[in-house]
């Protein structure tokens, strides 16, 4: 699902629910897909159920986007007919005239070829690009697709930008004292930065103590509180430990 700020675009509305469709092995003759890879032949499709009901994801959908016509892409009836669950009334962008008479001829009302051209859906512009279905035997044509928009963009200052990526993950900095006891800190703008060298980077104030305490002893330990130790973590913010001892 794309979210933009003016329109719900479904993308390969698959809304078969799992194992309801079986295995490439079992599909009837007049469905003559096959699996590129014997083994996947007989895996039970879909695999797995829809993250939402039905109901929920088609509500508020304002266009359908189909790459191609496959069975696991689009639901599909033995008649050769497509989108049962979907609404017909819909419009619906499709790779070519050959999926679009499919659509047509399956009731829907409102059917576009997408071009490399593009159109325009209000003011994103959603363009055919090629794509490659399939790595090593190709298996029929697919097209990819690209979505641009002028107004998309917002600028955000930082606070705004936080709504966005937060919750963050809360860590519990320890650092050595002066005297060799533990300070606790409450630390969130806390990121990996890297696997190998095993790297993590956590930022703090100016004034800080564990800041200060970290530069000094070039030792920290970055600890994920349990939420049993929510109210205990976040009292380790309230102060500072430059001449308190928070673990006590
Ligand atoms: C939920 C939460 C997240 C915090 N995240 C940070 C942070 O990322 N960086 C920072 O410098 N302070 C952060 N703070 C504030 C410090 O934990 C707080 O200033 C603390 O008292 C510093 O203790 P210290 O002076 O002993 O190091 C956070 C506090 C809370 C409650």
């Amino acid at each position: 699902m794309y979210f933009t700020v003016f329109r719900y675009i479904l993308v390969d509305p698959w809304l078969a629910p799992k194992d309801s469709f079986g295995c490439f092995a079992s599909l009837p003759e007049s469905m003559p897909f096959k699996a590129c890879d014997s083994q996947k032949s007989f895996i039970s499709m879909p695999i797995c159920d829809l993250p939402k009901s039905v109901d929920e994801i088609l509500s508020n959908v304002d266009y359908y986007i189909v790459t191609h016509i496959h069975p696991d892409h689009i639901d599909m009836n033995l008649d050769g007919t497509v989108g049962n669950p979907l609404d017909k009334k819909i419009p619906v962008l499709v790779q070519n005239e050959d999926d679009a008479q499919i659509f047509k001829n399956s009731g829907f009302a409102n059917v576009q070829v997408l071009s490399e051209n593009g159109l325009y859906i209000n003011d994103i512009k959603i363009t055919k690009v090629p794509a490659l279905h399939g790595t090593n035997i190709p298996c029929g044509s697919a097209m990819g697709f690209v979505m641009q928009g002028n107004n998309i963009m917002k600028e955000l200052n930082i606070m705004e930008a936080t709504v966005f990526t937060s919750p963050n993950p809360l860590t519990l900095i320890c650092s050595q004292n002066n005297d060799g006891t533990t300070n606790l800190a409450p630390i969130c703008f806390v990121s990996y930065l890297s696997f190998n060298p095993p790297m993590i980077g956590f930022a703090t104030g100016k004034q800080s103590h564990t800041g200060k305490r970290v530069r000094e002893t070039g030792k920290a330990i970055v600890t994920i509180p349990s939420e049993n130790l929510a109210q205990t973590v976040m009292a380790c913010g309230s102060s500072t430990g430059e001449n308190t001892n928070k673990v006590e």
